[in-house]
């Protein structure tokens, strides 16, 4: 959760930090604040609750021109979201600013000694301990001081301070929580993700785990935190688009991104796919050795959130289609129990970040017990990217809006990849893998098809925007589906209830709750489970429910039993959730839209959750 950024150079800082902190919010909105130190090793800083702008109109009160400064966009864990605990939080004196993002999970043990020895608190946060540990133990330089001072630290951290007393320097330091420094010509940057810092430089350094940079307008050290020695790390090129992290012509990203899922296909699966021999190429797994992975008898999917409805669809295509038993495990509760892993177990995480704090500690527990780790990971360089031995990118682009549309689509596209990839050095036949790397091409055709829809999703959110509650449910490979269309609503149209059910778990419970002011949205293509979905509908009639379906173009006998109907066109089985998930994120998104809400930053939410 949060958002930090940093600068220092030739330029005022605040300029960047406005613009990072825009680019960051979707990892935070409950406050923002900024902290710049002056020509004169004055410090200013403003803090303010809730988004950006309001952040920004307090800053042309008091302007800072400044070359050195950092900056928060922050998501509460330890304190209510008001002005006293907006980040940058300070010392007693306002000599030393730090921004956090993490949660030091021995603040109360730290503050009561800090107390006790006559420090001031300002606010609720856990984060303030680490300004007075700073002012406390001040030796030498702050990089000195910090290495120190870490030692006393347990839990996370990505952090940027400042201080009057070793101006002429940003020092940061990282533990699970990610941390960027770009390089710059006669200026340096930092940030959490280098998204935010797209544009204004290439050269980037990820920082690892237990490690310290010093950074100065031109230059920049990294120190190891365990041992205090210099770490020699390579600059990788940033290869991201100025223009991918702007809305452009939409006023929304969510709508943008969901508008952009043809080409994200395109992307995920170009150089991928040799589909007159049935085959799939995935350069990331080619650097292993393939009987090992031929050798695996069992995967686990690890995820949260929609990436594990994602998981689901996975485990349904490798089950079916490459014949290895596969279960999907939540990162939250995968952490915590007794695994049974050997090492003929390959562990998959799938998470748009790749920093989702549950998935990585899941997946360092796996890896512990001697699992072949695999990571399914949009955002390049990130943690999880990194700590895996093997994986494939999604190549989906920076998804700035915080509800996962184009990233989902994408992780089930490489889901199917993999199947194919997985299955053709097992038994699936060429004609099996022809088919179904065929009709991937087709997909970005048939997604065009489905986005035609959008002026009918936009009429029917206006029509069913009134109802309090909505049901979803699908079967089989479309049951993840309904699971986040019901994650999606809740999400960015969070008036209103709603929920994903297996439509054959209907009649065990839910069905209860079914009458003429209790809509269900079902997913029911001309599949193998047609028929099975069909009682599942009439069942819901027979209790005067209404009814939106979501079929395949040309079944018209669906329109008896459907109040409404939204078409998407036939495909494979296995790639149907695909082609319906869509119109299900449109739905949402408008849902949103009619009850007025921002469905870019839906409230109390967070991107990446780097948290616990
Ligand atoms: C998606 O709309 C959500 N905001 C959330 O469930 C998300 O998918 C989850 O937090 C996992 O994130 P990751 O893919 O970055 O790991
Ligand atoms: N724990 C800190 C706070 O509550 C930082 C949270 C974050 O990472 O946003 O302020």
């Amino acid at each position: 959760m949060c958002g930090i950024a940093g600068y220092i150079g030739k330029n005022q800082a605040s300029g960047f930090l406005l613009d990072a902190l825009k680019r960051l919010e979707y990892r935070g909105y409950d406050s923002t604040g900024i902290a710049v130190l002056g020509k004169e090793n004055t410090l200013n800083y403003v803090r303010s609750v809730g988004k950006i702008n309001a952040l920004e109109e307090k800053m042309k009160e008091r302007q800072s021109d400044g070359c050195i400064g950092i900056a928060h966009t922050r998501w509460a864990t330890h304190g209510y979201p008001s002005e006293a605990n907006a980040h940058p939080h300070s010392d007693c004196n306002e000599n030393i600013f730090v921004v956090h993002n993490g949660i030091i999970e021995n603040y109360k043990i730290l503050k009561k000694e800090l107390i006790k020895n006559g420090h001031k608190f300002e606010s609720d946060t856990d984060t303030e301990v680490i300004a007075h540990l700073i002012e406390e133990h001040f030796k030498n330089s702050l990089e000195e001081t910090m290495l120190n001072v870490l030692k006393f630290i347990e839990g996370a951290y990505a952090l940027a301070v400042i201080s009057k007393d070793d101006p002429e320097k940003i020092v940061v330091a990282k533990k699970s929580s990610p941390l960027v420094i770009c390089i710059g010509k006669n200026e340096n940057f930092i940030a959490s993700d280098s998204s935010a810092i797209a544009g204004y430089a290439d050269k980037v350094i990820y920082l690892d785990d237990d490690e310290l940079g010093v950074v100065t307008k031109d230059d920049y050290k990294i120190i190891s935190i365990t041992s205090n020695n210099k770490v020699q790390k390579n600059c990788c090129k940033m290869d991201l688009d100025v223009a991918k992290v702007q809305k452009g012509e939409y006023e929304h990203f969510l709508l943008k991104e969901i508008f952009e899922i043809p080409e994200v296909i395109k992307n995920s699966t170009r150089g991928r796919m040799i589909p007159d021999q049935g085959l799939v190429k995935l350069g990331g797994l080619e650097v292993l050795d393939q009987s090992k992975l031929r050798n695996i008898n069992r995967i686990i999917i690890i995820a949260c959130g929609t990436a594990s409805f994602a998981g689901l669809v996975g485990e349904y295509m490798l089950e079916e289609y490459a014949g290895i038993p596969v279960e999907v495990e939540l990162g939250s509760e995968f952490r915590y129990r007794k695994p049974i892993i050997d090492s003929k177990t390959a562990v998959i995480a799938v998470s748009q970040s790749g920093e989702t704090a549950d998935t990585l500690a899941s997946l360092s527990e796996a890896k512990r017990k001697g699992a072949l780790t695999l990571g399914i990971v949009n955002t390049v360089g990130s943690t999880i990217a990194r700590e895996t031995d093997a994986g494939v990118y999604n190549h989906a682009g920076p998804e700035i809006s915080v509800a996962s549309t184009k990233a989902f689509i994408s992780q089930i596209t490489v889901l199917a990849l993999l199947t194919v990839y997985l299955g053709r050095i097992r038994d699936m036949s060429l004609v099996t893998g022809k088919r179904i790397t065929e009709e991937i091409d087709e997909l970005p055709c048939l997604i065009e098809k489905v986005l035609e829809n959008d002026k009918q999703i936009r009429d029917l959110a206006k029509k069913y925007s009134k109802y309090k509650n909505l049901l979803f449910m699908g079967r089989k490979y479309n049951y993840p589906i309904a699971e986040e269309g019901a994650l999606k609503l809740k999400e960015v149209a969070y008036h209103i209830h709603a929920e994903g059910y297996a439509g054959g778990e209907m009649k065990h419970g839910p069905i209860a709750m079914i009458d003429e002011n209790f809509p269900s949205i079902f997913i029911v293509p001309s599949d193998s489970v047609y028929e099975k979905n069909w009682s599942n509908m009439e069942e819901v009639k027979a209790r005067r429910g209404k009814i939106i379906a979501i079929a395949t173009e040309g079944n018209e006998e669906i329109k008896d039993i459907a109040d409404d109907v939204i078409y998407i066109p036939k495909t494979l089985e296995i790639l149907t959730p695909i082609l319906a998930a869509i119109p299900l994120h449109l739905f949402a998104a408008y849902m949103g839209i009619e009850l007025g809400l921002d469905i870019d930053r839906p409230r109390n939410l967070a991107k990446s959750v780097t948290v616990e």
